[in-house]
């Protein structure tokens, strides 16, 4: 079989790791996170591409782009997580398997951050496991594509 193909995208503030809120989101960089992701789904057989930027239209462009290119999508929407429809609706539009991830446990925060509503586009979701997160996420997500 083909190697699975994942696209990773971080939103707003990720480019800020290492620098941001270090209580909550860690010690790593942004790159450094993006390696470690790499390395880790690289053992699973899983090719993985990276995308951040901090602008909603940017992130809707390149879940389009992603049509029929990538098998799956691993999306931190940041604070977009709780108020982007548009990124919902662009993950709808092209049904791509998709898991959501935060860094940190989204439930155990302000109580707007328990909102998430790009959560009906995502078949997995995984909060509050730290950048181990985003390993899970690919894990379950290939699970639910190759099962
Ligand atoms: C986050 C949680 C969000 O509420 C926040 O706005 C972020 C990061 C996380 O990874 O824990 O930017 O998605």
């Amino acid at each position: 079989m083909n190697k699975l193909k994942f696209l990773v995208i971080n939103g707003p503030n990720l480019n800020m790791l290492g620098i941001r809120e270090p209580s909550i989101y860690g010690n790593f960089t942004y790159p450094m996170l993006c390696d470690f992701i790499q390395e880790k789904a690289e053992t699973m057989k899983i090719e993985t591409s990276f995308f951040q930027s901090n602008h909603e239209g940017d992130i809707i462009d390149k879940i389009h782009e992603a049509y029929q290119k990538f098998d799956g999508i691993v999306i931190n929407p940041g604070a977009f997580t709780h108020y982007s429809y548009a990124i919902l609706d662009a993950l709808k539009a092209v049904a791509i398997p998709t898991a959501e991830v935060h860094i940190s446990d989204v439930n155990e925060r302000e109580e707007f951050r328990k909102i998430s509503v790009v959560r009906p586009a995502c078949c997995v979701t995984v909060s509050g496991r730290g950048y181990d997160g985003y390993i899970e996420a690919i894990a379950e997500l290939a699970k639910k594509i190759i099962n």
